[in-house]
C-alpha cells in the first residue's frame, strides 16, 4: 500500500486526510458545523464568483448561473459560451464539466488556459458549463437552510447523484434546448454512473466522458482502520498532520502523491495554486459514504449502519445497490484511466468495465494512460495532448 513519507498509511479516505493536512481548520469547522451547528466557513476570497476570479481574467466571456436542486440547494454554475477568439455562441453543443470530492469548479482551471479542459473545450467550439457541488465555496447556499444548520450538511454523494446533477442538466437544457455532453473527474464520474444506473439524465444526455473513473474502491484497503476509527479521526489525525504539514509546499505535495498516486505530469506551481482552493468543504456524511464504498466493495446508497434506520429510509435492512448494468447500453461513453492511479486503481476500473460488458459495441471507448495518476487527468501538463484531445474528438464524433 501507499505510505506517506512519514510512514503514515494512505487511504481511500486520503482525500479526507488531505483535507486535514492542508487545512485542518476547514474540517474542524466542518465537523463543528455538523455536530454543534456552528462555524461553517464563509464564502471566501472572490465573492464575485468563479467567472471573475478564474475565467474572464484569461479573456473569456463567462456568465454566472444558479441551479436550484429539488432539495433546495443553490448551486453556482459558470457558463463559457464561446472561445477566447470569439466565434459567436449560437448552435453550439453544451458540455457540463463536473469536479470531484473536496474540489470545486476552480480545480479545472489551475493550469494555463491552453492546458485547462474547460477553456480548451470553449476554444474548440463548445458551450461550456462548470458545476460546483453543494457545500463548496460558491454553492454554500440553500433556499431555507443556513450552512450553520447541521441539516444543511445532511447529505452524501447519493444526493449529488439524485439532485445536484439533474438540477444542472435541467438548467443547461433549459437555456440551450440541447442535449448535453458530460465530463466528470473522480467523484464526478461516480455520481454520473449512479445517476445513469437509475435511469436519470438520459433524456438530456448526449454523451459521457469519465476521467479517472471511481465506481469501486475495493483495492484500497488500508482505509478500513481509519473508518473504524472515524469517531476520533478528527482529533487524532488533525494533530498529527498539522505537524506533518505545517509548512505549505513539499510535504503537502508528497501527501497529494500518497493519496492520489505518483502523478507524472504536474506543474509544481500549479499544485500550489490548486492547494490554495483545496479542500473545499463537503459533508462528513459524504466522506463516511465514500469510506463505506471502500469497505463494502460496491456502489450502494449511504448505509445508516443500523438495520432499522436503513429500513426507515429504504424499506430494507441494507442500502440499495446502484446496479451499473442498468446504465442504458446505448449511452455513448468515453472512459480514461491511469496505470498509476491510487484512487481509480486499474483493478477497480477493470471491475467497472466488467459491469459495463453488455454495453453496446461501439458505444464505449476506453483509454488507458500508463503513467497517469489521479490528478494528472485534472491538471497534467500534457493532459491536453494525451487525454483532452481524445475527449474532444469523442464529443465531436457524437451526433
Ligand atoms: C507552471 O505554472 C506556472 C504558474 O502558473 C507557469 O508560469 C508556468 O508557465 C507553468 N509551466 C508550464 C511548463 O506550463
Ligand atoms: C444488476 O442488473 C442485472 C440486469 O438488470 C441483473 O442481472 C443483476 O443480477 C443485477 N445485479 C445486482 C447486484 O443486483
Ligand atoms: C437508447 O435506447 C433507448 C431504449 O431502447 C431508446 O429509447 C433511445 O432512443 C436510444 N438512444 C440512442 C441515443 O440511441
Amino acid at each position: 500500500m501507499i505510505m506517506s513519507a512519514s510512514g503514515f498509511p494512505s487511504l481511500a479516505l486520503g482525500c479526507f486526510l488531505l483535507a486535514l493536512v492542508v487545512a485542518p481548520h476547514v474540517v474542524h469547522g466542518l465537523s463543528r458545523s455538523l455536530t454543534q451547528g456552528g462555524g461553517a466557513v464563509a464564502p471566501s476570497a472572490s465573492a464575485a464568483g468563479l467567472c471573475a476570479s478564474e475565467i474572464t481574467i484569461h479573456g473569456y466571456q463567462c456568465q454566472e448561473f444558479d441551479a436550484v436542486t429539488k432539495d433546495g440547494y443553490i448551486l453556482s454554475v459558470q457558463r463559457i459560451p464561446e472561445g477566447r477568439a470569439g466565434g459567436g455562441s449560437t448552435n453550439k453543443q453544451p458540455v457540463f464539466v463536473q469536479h470531484g470530492v473536496l474540489a470545486d469548479g476552480s480545480a479545472w482551471l489551475v493550469n494555463l488556459p491552453e492546458q485547462s479542459l474547460p477553456l480548451i473545450l470553449a476554444d474548440n467550439g463548445f458551450d461550456v458549463w462548470i458545476a460546483n457541488s453543494r457545500g463548496t465555496q460558491f454553492s454554500r447556499r440553500h433556499t431555507s437552510l443556513s450552512p450553520s444548520n447541521p441539516k444543511f450538511w445532511d447529505w452524501s454523494w447519493d444526493e449529488l447523484a439524485a439532485f445536484d446533477l439533474p438540477a444542472v442538466f435541467d438548467l443547461i437544457h433549459e437555456k440551450t434546448g440541447k442535449k448535453v455532453h458530460y465530463v466528470g473527474h473522480s467523484l464526478g464520474t461516480t455520481i454520473a454512473l449512479a445517476s445513469l444506473s437509475e435511469g436519470k439524465l438520459v433524456d438530456k444526455l448526449q454523451s459521457v466522458a469519465l476521467l479517472s473513473p471511481v465506481a469501486y474502491l475495493t483495492h484500497i484497503t488500508t482505509a478500513l482502520g481509519i473508518i473504524a476509527a472515524r469517531s476520533f479521526l478528527g482529533e487524532l489525525v488533525a494533530d498529527f498532520l498539522e505537524a506533518l504539514c505545517a509548512r505549505p509546499g513539499l510535504d503537502c505535495y508528497d501527501f497529494l502523491t500518497a493519496f492520489s498516486g505518483p502523478n507524472c505530469c504536474l506543474n509544481v506551481s500549479t499544485v500550489d495554486l490548486f492547494l490554495k482552493n483545496y479542500p473545499q468543504s463537503t459533508s462528513m456524511k459524504n466522506l463516511v459514504h465514500l469510506s463505506q464504498t471502500v469497505r463494502d466493495g460496491g456502489l450502494a446508497k449511504y448505509n445508516y449502519e443500523i438495520a432499522d434506520f436503513n429500513m426507515e429510509h429504504y424499506g430494507d435492512a441494507r442500502p440499495p445497490v446502484y446496479n451499473l448494468s442498468n446504465i442504458p447500453h446505448n449511452v455513448s461513453m468515453f472512459l480514461s484511466y491511469g496505470g498509476q492511479d491510487a484512487l481509480a486503481d486499474p483493478k477497480d476500473v477493470q471491475l467497472l468495465l466488467d459491469s459495463l460488458k453488455l454495453h453496446d459495441v461501439g458505444k464505449l471507448t476506453v483509454q488507458f494512460v500508463k503513467d497517469y495518476a489521479h490528478m494528472d487527468f485534472l491538471m497534467g501538463l500534457n493532459a491536453k495532448d494525451i487525454v483532452y484531445s481524445q475527449v474532444l474528438s469523442f464529443f465531436k464524433n457524437q451526433h
